[in-house]
């Protein structure tokens, strides 16, 4: 199982080192990936690492981009691409999502494609396709590369709010994906210790996209110890 620590904009440099702190007792675990702010990924290089974000450009005059051959560069192997934030409030379409994906690819990086309905669609039955038409990033490239991308779901009305989505309609929901894409798959939306636990006995789930639990140093440090 994969765990993603998204710590979104959380954090400054002296909050960060004393939750770095109590982490260095701690074994490396290859499966925990931390994606802090990208200012702080040198304070988690002996993890494995992720950038919540990518440029859609190649290292260059592209002032206030980070280009996914420079976070490689610095230990980074996974880049987030299309999380519901980053489409709500910077207008990310699929156009500009397949160009940060081809640049991850490039580089080397493995993508995490975000993808989830709105409450409305869910609550309208329309979640598979607003699904399909969001894996179509994916499917823009060969075939060959959708096994090497892996897929988050996160239904927008489980993000943040507390609210998590029925066991068996997890299972539908990811073998729906896997079907498609043959990728990896992860669940994200207030995941917390209890609920990683009931989901893990999903055979079609590969993995977890957690955010505001990541947050609570004492919760990861539990997290590290049982992954
Ligand atoms: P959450 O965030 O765990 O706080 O719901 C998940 C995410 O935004 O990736």
């Amino acid at each position: 199982m994969l765990y993603v620590l998204n710590q979104k904009s959380h954090f400054t440099k002296q909050e960060i080192l004393k939750y770095r702190q109590k982490l260095s007792p701690l074994p490396l675990k290859e499966n925990v990936i931390f994606a802090p702010s990208m200012c702080f990924l040198p304070f988690f290089e002996d993890f494995s690492l992720c950038a919540q974000d990518v440029s859609p450009f190649p290292t260059g005059a592209y002032t206030g981009e980070e280009a996914a051959k420079s976070l490689a560069s610095l230990g980074v192997s996974y880049g987030i691409v299309g999380h519901s934030e980053r489409r709500t409030y910077f207008n990310e379409n699929n156009e500009l999502l397949e160009q940060k994906m081809a640049q991850i690819f490039n580089a080397g990086m493995t993508p995490i494609l975000c993808i989830g309905e709105s409450l409305e669609d869910y609550q309208q039955g329309n979640t598979k396709e607003v699904l399909q038409k969001q894996l179509q990033v994916l499917f823009s490239f060969p075939q060959e590369m959708w096994k090497k991308a892996i897929i988050a779901y996160e239904p927008i009305w489980a993000i943040g709010t507390g609210k998590v989505i029925d066991v068996k309609l997890l299972e539908e929901i990811t073998l729906f994906i896997k079907q498609q894409t043959g990728s990896r798959v992860l669940y994200g939306g207030s995941i917390q210790l209890t609920k990683i636990h009931d989901f893990q006995k999903i055979p079609t789930l590969d993995g977890f996209l957690i955010g505001g639990m990541s947050l609570q140093v004492d919760d990861v440090i539990q997290l590290i110890q049982n992954a």
